[in-house]
């Protein structure tokens, strides 16, 4: 009788440390093959506008969409004054310049007012821009940059995008919990 307990107790031990490899097995075989399939864009997370005035074109945008920016934010490294509209799937950012020597006054004064650039949310900016470089695009910084909304960037040159300007970006914060 102790027999067959000691047996089934053995059976439980092996049953439970069979679930315990298995359960352990198929997390590491989804990190595997998620990281296989993983897709270097999550999702469009913004259009970039340049415009001369946000005033101005708040008028264009709250008609457009019905309700005005719900931010706006200044990069001061960029020279930029940043305006967010909720656009539905996607954010609207309006781009003003705030300097004459930033990027974005040199791109008013070469192509006017217009679309600026497409920002592609990412999970791992860093391994995303490692991928990009391996395909022989070439990035406009070495490392990413602070920018609008708590976001970690990087532009990918658009003479290397169909002169497509696109912006990678990474929630700060969704990195610091990584
Ligand atoms: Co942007």
């Amino acid at each position: 009788m102790r027999f067959f307990l000691i047996l089934i107790l053995i059976f439980i031990f092996i049953f439970i440390f069979i679930f315990i490899f298995i359960k352990n097995f198929y997390l590491r075989l989804i990190r595997l093959i998620s990281k296989k399939i993983i897709t270097m864009f999550k999702n469009l997370e913004h259009l970039g506008i340049a415009v001369n005035s946000i005033e101005k074109s708040d008028a264009v945008f709250s008609a457009l969409l019905g309700k005005t920016y719900y931010k706006t934010e200044a990069v001061e490294s960029e020279g930029v004054t940043t305006a967010f509209y909720d656009g539905g799937n996607v954010k609207i950012e309006l781009l003003e310049a705030t300097r004459p020597d930033s990027s974005i006054a040199k791109y008013l004064a070469k192509r006017g007012e217009g679309l600026h650039h497409l920002a592609f949310e990412v999970d791992n900016i860093h391994e995303r821009m490692e991928e990009l470089r391996s395909k022989g695009f070439r990035l406009l910084n070495e490392q990413p940059k602070k920018g609008a909304d708590n976001k970690l960037i990087c532009f990918v040159h658009p003479k290397d995008t169909n002169g497509v300007l696109i912006e990678l970006c990474q929630s700060i914060l969704e990195d610091e919990e990584e």
